[in-house]
């Protein structure tokens, strides 16, 4: 920006070359800052640049069309997108990839419902479409909020550029229900992308590597005038709140969402078993080539709503439905080097670094190869041409060596036996009760290990942990290697630090005022914290975020969750508590035991709570009559199979346990009902029949 011209010895010519060239330039930046956190200009470069364009146009008024970024105030970070909570969450679906597997599913589901195998099960089959999902709010029949799924519980607010699809109605026609939430797939066809990936060459703009991405890079615009120039389309296929139900069935439903003025897919099918199922997949496939817009598989939808309601879901995936996926794509290319990559519990995990290659569409340049075992088994060596594959948003993983192009003098690759990062030994535990070494080799450094510490802290501040906005992985890690922040507790002195440094952070590559600032705030956002996310932060092993959801919902507070988990020696009435929450069992209650019991994890909370507080967590289901009560089922159930009682009585926020103790609260006795009954008397422990069952759980 050195030799700027002044302004007023601009050709009208040269003015309007350098406007344009400057919107670019800011658009590009934005992009970077805003979509992808990872700033590519100092602030200050990005006003001189912002001010030299205000200038230009203020000196050419004739440029500034609706498109100036003049008018768009849409900039600054409180503008990012609004979050939304989603009030029914959007959870994904189970993976199957062969034609066994489909008939594993219909019995699976048959099981559950304790139906015979030759009741009659309808089941809907659809194509899986490649996009992004996005939720539709209808009121009264308006299109009042649209939200993209996010991590399926809190979205962003894209309402306005949702607005710009015209194939997405913003009046619903007909008897819409009061409240809709429509859910579907906003996809961009292969037309419509490869058009749009020429009209951004021709403007020297980044091209999109896939029409998936091209989608959500559309759909994700902060600036929605840009969104109504890329042509997107909508598939609606289910439902999230509804103040009612239109239909009893799936197809019913896609049917009404149609009679709205909906698009929907035209090649969904009502099957009525495994057989016909995988006709209509292979039917699909067989079609996959011709269709205008991309697809990934087939989704199996049990079609009766209240069979779906019955089954309901393990974790994020519904076991009314899954997505019977195509193949895998394959491709040939160079392994260039073997990266070793050491996790937050230490572990050595194996990264093929390749020679960038296309595979169906997305350029890979990494693959995993799993663990040591694999690439001593498989005997892949560095240099070696090797097949790799990807599937879906699977990370593609390396198959195996084309030997016949193995270069000679490649030797076999030797697995490091210490962490590359610390030196300190990696070794391969062994279990003590089974006796076989663990497939995993893992850096003994612990904290000494930088590795560990910075995956740690990456973790904590992870989209579905801390979700510290402008600190993500990069920053982490820089400020690691510059000693800003060395455990969780530093993040949240940052700011007081700051202000008494010399190197203040807005003067830092990269930051200014307006970027640190956000920062501060974005920390000081999270001193409150909702309690799943906070234990989910903590990192414990076989504590995902299911767990720790589970952990909160059974505990409450953080308060009692320590209290608990801080005394749960093997063989304690603790382990067995901890043992005991629904969906937990002795692995991930001794793993929540042992992180409780190292005094530095102690240490490291008892300085993490005196800047963050962990909010007590809402009890579920808080109209039910059994929600917090532990519930044992015995004896024969007549309506329903023992694993759809239990799935129930959890959705209803109780805890199911196995045996009768003096913690049981109520007693499910069906016929045949032996020793748990006499316990449960000799107990004084309430004791109901199955048909008291169901009209206490409402079914
Ligand atoms: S049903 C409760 N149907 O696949 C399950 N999903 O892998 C609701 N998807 O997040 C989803 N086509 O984005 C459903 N015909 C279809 C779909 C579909 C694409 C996506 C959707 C979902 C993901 C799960």
């Amino acid at each position: 920006m050195a030799t700027l011209k002044p302004i007023e010895s601009l050709t009208p010519a040269q003015a309007k070359r350098e406007y344009r060239r400057l919107a670019e330039m800011i658009a590009a930046y934005d992009k970077a800052y805003y979509q992808e956190d990872a700033p590519k200009v100092s602030d200050a470069e990005y006003d001189a640049l912002r001010h030299r364009y205000e200038a230009i146009e203020a000196a050419f008024p004739e440029f500034g069309g609706p498109d100036s970024l003049t008018k768009q105030v849409g900039a600054a970070p409180s503008e990012k997108f609004a979050k939304i909570v989603h009030r029914v969450p959007m959870l994904s679906l189970g993976n199957i990839f062969s034609d066994e597997e489909v008939g594993e599913f219909v019995a699976r589901v048959r099981r559950f419902l304790g139906l015979a195998t030759d009741a009659p099960l309808a089941i809907s089959a659809e194509p899986k479409i490649d996009g992004l999902s996005c939720s539709l709010r209808y009121e009264n029949g308006h299109l009042v909020q649209a939200a993209t799924r996010g991590d399926g519980y809190t979205g962003e607010d894209v309402t306005a550029n949702v607005r710009t699809i015209q194939e997405i109605p913003h009046r619903l026609r007909g008897d819409a229900p009061e409240i809709l939430e429509v859910r579907g797939e906003v996809y961009m066809t292969h037309a419509d992308f490869a058009a749009l990936n020429e009209r951004q060459m021709a403007a020297d703009k980044a091209v999109f590597a896939n029409p998936r991405n091209a989608a959500a890079g559309s759909l994700r615009q902060l600036d929605a005038s840009i969104t109504a120039t890329r042509p997107l389309h909508f598939f609606a296929y289910a439902w999230g709140e509804a103040s009612r139900e239109p239909a009893e069935t799936q197809m019913g439903m896609v049917e009404a969402f149609k009679s709205y003025g909906l698009p929907v897919n035209p090649l969904m099918k009502l099957c009525h078993s495994a057989e016909e199922l995988i006709a209509h997949y292979h039917a699909i496939e067989a079609q996959r080539a011709l269709l205008p817009y991309d697809i990934d598989g087939v989704v199996y939808k049990v079609d009766s709503i209240a069979l779906q309601k019955r089954l309901g879901f393990v974790s994020r995936a519904p076991r009314w439905a899954t997505a019977h996926k195509f193949p895998a794509e394959k491709a040939i290319t160079l392994l260039r080097d073997i990266e070793i990559q050491v996790g937050r519990t230490g572990a050595l995990t194996p990264v093929a670094r390749l020679e960038p290659i296309t595979v169906g569409g997305v350029v890979v340049s990494n693959a995993t190869l799993h663990n040591e075992d694999e690439i001593a088994r498989k005997d892949i060596r560095i240099g070696d041409m090797v097949t790799i594959q990807r599937a879906g948003d699977v990370i593609p993983q390396v198959l195996g060596p084309v030997l016949d192009k193995r270069p000679a003098g490649a030797t076999p690759y030797v697995f490091p036996h210490t962490c590359p990062v610390c030196g300190s030994a990696a070794i391969r535990e062994i279990d003590p009760k089974t006796g076989t070494e663990d497939v995993v080799r893992r850096c003994t450094g612990g904290l000494v290990c930088p590795a560990q510490v910075i995956e740690r802290l990456k973790h904590f501040v992870s989209r579905n942990a801390f979700d510290i906005e402008g600190l993500g992985e990069k920053q982490i890690a820089q400020f690691y290697a510059d000693g800003l922040i060395k455990t969780a507790a530093d993040i949240f002195t940052l700011q007081e630090r700051d202000a008494k440094s010399l190197k203040r952070l807005k003067d830092r590559e990269g930051y200014g005022e307006t970027s640190a600032r956000n920062l501060f705030e974005a920390i000081e956002a999270r001193r409150r914290i909702a309690l799943n996310r906070f234990i989910f932060a903590l990192g414990i092993r076989h504590v995902g975020e299911t767990n720790a959801r589970r952990a909160a919902r059974a505990f409450g507070t953080f308060e009692a969750f320590r209290t608990i988990a801080s005394k749960a020696a093997e063989g304690s009435d603790e382990r067995a508590e901890l043992t005991n929450v629904e969906g937990f069992g002795p692995v991930v209650a001794e793993a929540i035991a042992d992180f409780f019991a190292e005094p530095h994890n102690q240490q490291v909370l008892d300085a993490l709570l005196q800047h963050v507080t962990p909010e007590p967590m809402e009890a579920i289901a808080t109209a039910s009559p059994v929600a917090g009560k532990t519930i044992v089922f015995t004896g024969a159930l007549e309506h329903m199979t023992r694993d759809e009682a239990k799935a129930q009585a959890e959705r209803l926020g109780a805890k199911v346990a196995g045996s009768v103790s003096k913690k049981t609260d109520l007693v499910v006795a069906g016929p045949g009902a032996g020793s748990k009954l006499t316990k449960a008397a000799e107990l004084g422990i309430e004791t109901i029949s199955e048909e008291d069952w169901l009209k206490l759980s409402g079914s």
